[in-house]
Parts: structure tokens; C-alpha cells; sequence
């Protein structure tokens, strides 16, 4: 997409609005199913919570994708963008038994990350086959918040937890067809994922009727020039070598999956934003822009990078600006950071907006949530309105209130 492009959205849509590229997240997929030619059996689950608009999903329906989820909502948002249930799979942490089994009733594959639903489940399904989330507590992940595959972690069942597995298992006599690991995001050495593969290769021989192995994600996208990315190829390369080795000694073409979302869609999404003020105080200049936290919480919530381009001025004089939110809190997006010259009414582009972006927006300050466009075949479509006042007020009930009133009767 060029400059003038962009500009034109924030022109025709208003600031901020999030953009996001088709082509990108096509040759994103394309680079990974490339990367993974070998395996006879591949399947890319698109990680959805990464962003969830239905026309995202329909792109990544389109390219042949399944679709990772983790809440019911999720799953029905996937059928609504005509994924087929067989091609989600439900991989919750600490949701109820019901959930599981409303989703379980749509038809999306089961994956299990504790014991006692596991139990619970088997039980009452054991015609219902399921996919089992093992830890295998390695370390990885580009930020502690993001890291789940270590010991302290929350997700998955502890590879120590084997044995009780295989004994639910024996005991309910329902079906394992799955296993899954997922350690973290954004992790840089493929040398971890493969040592994290062989935990999964080991623990994979304990059931006897898989279908799928699911490697889970976490594959590290650059956020500016020159930065460390994952080598998909590289992995590619030595995953799909070991993953046919253990097929032969395995006896089965087993399927290999993979979840990935931020690889998909980071890249392919932009952010515009308008600068309201520019403000010179005593040691900085802060470019206040039309937007905060509620709309792009990464840098505040993981300290995440996200780069920032003055796409009114791209061949003005750089200086150094912090570029901060309205939000009445500590609301930062960068600080000190070298950016052609901002005039007040310029427009920002912030990169690498296409991942947990949109999908964690909020209404914090009563701001509507922005409008989404999708720049496909040469042109803007807007796939999302800009919200309103109604949004804001649709679902609150009206409760009369007389304080004034009772207070004045007393007083007579
Ligand atoms: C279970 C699971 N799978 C896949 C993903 C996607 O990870 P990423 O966006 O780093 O590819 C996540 C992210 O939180 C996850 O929790």
C-alpha cells in the first residue's frame, strides 16, 4: 500500500482507523505453507484472537486455512465466515464444561489443557475425540506475559501429568486424536521450538490413535528494520525432516499443524492516527494524537514496539518525539523516538497493527472503537463502522434515581 492510499483512508473514514493489507496476509501464508511443502499433511489453523473480523476470516478461509480458537464466540464467528466446523479447533484455558460442550455440539475439535475437564469430559463424551494441550515447560516467548509454556505457567497439562492422562484416558475409554503445545509468543530461536518439538514427539508416542500433532505459534514478525524474525524457512527445513521421521517410526501420516496469528496478520495491519497537539515542555516533545491505550494497548500492556511514521511529512527533518495517547492515565506509545517533523492535524502510521490490536480495544473514557478497512484488490472497503453514541449506551437500563427528592422530604 502506498502513502497516498493511506492518507486517502484517514480522509475518507476520520482518525484513528485501523487498515489492513490482503496481499500481505496472503504472502504471509503462502510463505509459511511453502516453508512447510514437505510435510504430506499441513494444516494452518489461523490464530483468530490475533484478529477476528468475519472478513479477515473469510480471506484466511479462502487461502484453505482452519481457524484457532478460544471461546464459543470465537467459534461461532468462524462458522458465520464459513469456516466448517471440522476445520476449528477450540483450545480454551479454564472455560467451563458447558462451554466446551456447546462448541463440542457445533462440531469443532476439542483441545484440553487440565485434568479434571478432561475427566469430566471423557465421561460424558467418550465418542467425542479431543486433542490434549501439554506443557512441556520450556522457556520461550519474547515477554513474560506472553510465555506459557514454562513451569509457573497456567496452560497445558504438565508432561510430568502423563501417566494420570493415559489413566483418564483408559478409564472413560475416550479417544485422543490430538496433541498440542503452544510456549509463548514471539519466540526468536527456532533451536527452542525444535527442542520444544522433540517434548511433543515423545509424549505423541504414549497414544497410539493421533491424527495431528499441533506445534501451536509464537513465531516472531520483525517490528523494524533490521530486526530478528523467526527463520520460517529454516524451520521449516528441520521441523518437516524430523516431523517424517517420527510419521515412519509413528506408522501413520499424521497431520502437522500449526496456529499461527500474529505471523499472519502483524504485518498486513496499520494504524492511523491524527496528531491533536504537539506540546514542547521543559525536556520533551509530545505528539498527543487522537487516540490512547483504549484503541492500541500493546506498548503499554507488553512494552511492545510498534514503529511510528509520519505518513503527512515521510521527508521532513527527523527529531525526537514521544508520542502519547489522550487517555487521563500514563498513556505511551513511544518515547523518544526519531520522527520526520509532526505538525498538529499530521497523520501516524503505527506498524505492525494487524495483531492484538483491534481485538483488544476497549471503550475505556467512552471513546467509540475505530472503524476497520481492508485494502483488497487496489481499494478500500470498510469492514467495520466507526462506532457511536448508541453503542455506547445499547445495552445500559435505565434505573430511576430520586435521591433529591427523598433527601427533601426528610428534610420537611
Ligand atoms: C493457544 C495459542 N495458539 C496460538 C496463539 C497465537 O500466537 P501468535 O500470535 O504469537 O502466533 C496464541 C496466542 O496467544 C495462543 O494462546
Amino acid at each position: 500500500m502506498k502513502t497516498k492510499d493511506l492518507l486517502n483512508i484517514a480522509e475518507k473514514y476520520g482518525s484513528p482507523v485501523y487498515v489492513y493489507d490482503a496481499e500481505k496476509i496472503i504472502s504471509q501464508y503462502t510463505r509459511l505453507t511453502e516453508a512447510f511443502k514437505g510435510v504430506k499433511n499441513l494444516k494452518i489453523n489461523y490464530a483468530c484472537k490475533a484478529l477476528s473480523n468475519t472478513s479477515i476470516l473469510k480471506i484466511l478461509n479462502n487461502l484453505g486455512s482452519g481457524l484457532d480458537t478460544v471461546s464459543l464466540q470465537e467459534v461461532q464467528l468462524g462458522l458465520l465466515a464459513g469456516f466448517k466446523p471440522e476445520d476449528i479447533i477450540f483450545t480454551p484455558n479454564g472455560v467451563s464444561l458447558e462451554e466446551i460442550e456447546e462448541v463440542a455440539a457445533l462440531g469443532a475439535q476439542i483441545n484440553i489443557d487440565n485434568l479434571s475437564i478432561l475427566e469430566q469430559f471423557g465421561a460424558l463424551h467418550p465418542n467425542v475425540p479431543v486433542c490434549i494441550r501439554i506443557n512441556p515447560h520450556v522457556m520461550a516467548g519474547g515477554n513474560t506475559n506472553i510465555s506459557v509454556g514454562h513451569i509457573d505457567s497456567k496452560f497445558g497439562i504438565s508432561i510430568h501429568q502423563i501417566p494420570h492422562i493415559l489413566r483418564i484416558v483408559q478409564n472413560t475409554k475416550m479417544r485422543v486424536n490430538g496433541i498440542h503445545m503452544h510456549t509463548g509468543s514471539d519466540i526468536l530461536d527456532i533451536e527452542v521450538f525444535l527442542y520444544a518439538s522433540e517434548i511433543l514427539f515423545e509424549t505423541a508416542q504414549h497414544f497410539k490413535d493421533l491424527d495431528f500433532i499441533d506445534f501451536g505459534s509464537g513465531f516472531k514478525v520483525p517490528y523494524k528494520e533490521g530486526d530478528i524474525e523467526t527463520n520460517i524457512e529454516e524451520l521449516g527445513k528441520k521441523l518437516t525432516k524430523r516431523f517424517n521421521e517420527f510419521c515412519k517410526s509413528y506408522g501413520k501420516e499424521l497431520t502437522l499443524a500449526f496456529e499461527p496469528g500474529k505471523f499472519l496478520v502483524s504485518e498486513a495491519g496499520c494504524f492511523l492516527a491524527k496528531v491533536n497537539v504537539v506540546k514542547q515542555t521543559t525536556s520533551t516533545v509530545f505528539a498527543s494524537v487522537d487516540t490512547g491505550f483504549n484503541h492500541l494497548i500493546r506498548p503499554m500492556f507488553y512494552n511492545s514496539y510498534h514503529k511510528i511514521e509520519n505518513i503527512s511529512n515521510p521527508k521532513g527533518r527527523e527529531r525526537f518525539y514521544s508520542v502519547v495517547g489522550y487517555i487521563c492515565e500514563t498513556d505511551t506509545f513511544a518515547n523518544n523516538r526519531r520522527i520526520s517533523e509532526i505538525s498538529e492535524g499530521d497523520i501516524l502510521c503505527f506498524r505492525n497493527a494487524g495483531a492484538y490490536c483491534f481485538t483488544m480495544a476497549s471503550n475505556y473514557n467512552s471513546r467509540y472503537r475505530p472503524p476497520e478497512v481492508l485494502w483488497y484488490n487496489g481499494k478500500a472497503h470498510l469492514i467495520r463502522k466507526r462506532e457511536t453514541f448508541e453503542d455506547l449506551t445499547r445495552n445500559q437500563m435505565d434505573v430511576e434515581i430520586n435521591i433529591i427528592k427523598k433527601e427533601k422530604e426528610l428534610i420537611k
